[in-house]
């Protein structure tokens, strides 16, 4: 996997969301995965702006989600389908029909798995898809033991991951939900180019046991070590763990201006 060591989340953020500008200028329906939480926002601010400023037409883009919280009523405004359409559906200015994820409230949820798994597969793969890290080392909700050939299914949170998330709930874990649909780590394997961001502190331990520590169902994110093209950004804090991180700085500074991420 290649890692970009960035100063700060900024910079993290205008990195990715040039590699999906210039995607969608070679792809203008691409399949953008995307990611929820704190991490991916500024690249979602940075693309709006791209395409604010003209920079690129995302009009023919497509957008999924990757994961989802069971149970939560529909429109609740931490439901990840109001998070996508609040954070990146509405600013890209697309509509509602270029966007698809798993339906949270089905009442057979092993069904809409299957079916989300099958739609987003008819509908040609996912081109980029955006990914954080959990302070567990999880990728969408696949928490630690998940199967690294897992498909799109039901996952029970770790009491880590509602701590982590209860600020999205007023600071109450007891309103996280504990269930969540989430693609498998074998779905997630079959996008074209992953491209995890990490920032922060929080996360530099998680960041080296993916990047540098043998692939494990224990780190779900080691996963991508297994991927043809998988990019990690993080920026010095969450690199701070990376014990090869003067060769990743020198191998990124080698690279050719056009080659991009
Ligand atoms: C969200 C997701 C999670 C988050 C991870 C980091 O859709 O799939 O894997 O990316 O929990 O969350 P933040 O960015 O809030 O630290």
């Amino acid at each position: 996997m290649e890692v970009v060591i960035v100063p700060d989340s900024a910079a993290g953020g205008e990195l990715i969301a040039e590699a999906m500008a210039d995607l969608l200028r070679r792809k203008p329906d691409a399949l953008l995965g995307v990611a929820t939480g704190s991490t991916p926002l500024p690249i979602y601010q940075a693309l709006a702006a791209k395409v604010a400023n003209k920079e690129v037409d995302a009009s023919r883009a497509r957008v999924c989600q990757l994961d989802e919280y069971v149970g939560l009523p529909a429109g609740h405004p931490e439901s990840y389908r109001s998070v996508v359409l609040r954070e990146v559906v509405e600013p890209l200015g697309l509509d509602q029909d270029s966007f698809m994820g798993p339906d949270g409230s089905a009442e057979d949820v092993a069904a809409a798995c299957v079916a989300y798994d099958r739609a987003l597969a008819e509908a040609g793969g996912v081109d980029l898809q955006l990914l954080g890290i959990g302070t567990d080392g999880h990728i969408g909700f696949n928490e630690p033991c998940s199967s690294l050939a897992s498909r799109t299914r039901i996952k029970t949170l770790t009491q880590q991951t509602r701590v982590d998330n209860a600020r999205f709930f007023e600071g109450d874990i007891e309103q996280v939900p504990h269930h969540v649909i989430t693609q498998g780590i074998g779905t997630i394997l079959e996008a074209r180019h992953l491209v995890l961001l990490a920032t922060g502190e929080a996360k530099a331990d998680a960041v080296a046991l993916a990047v540098e520590g043998p692939l494990s169902a224990l780190v779900p994110a080691s996963a991508l070590q297994l991927h043809p093209h998988a990019t990690v950004v993080v920026d010095e804090a969450a690199a701070a763990g990376l014990k090869l991180a003067d060769y990743f700085r020198a191998t990124y500074a080698a690279k050719p201006d056009w080659q991009g991420i």
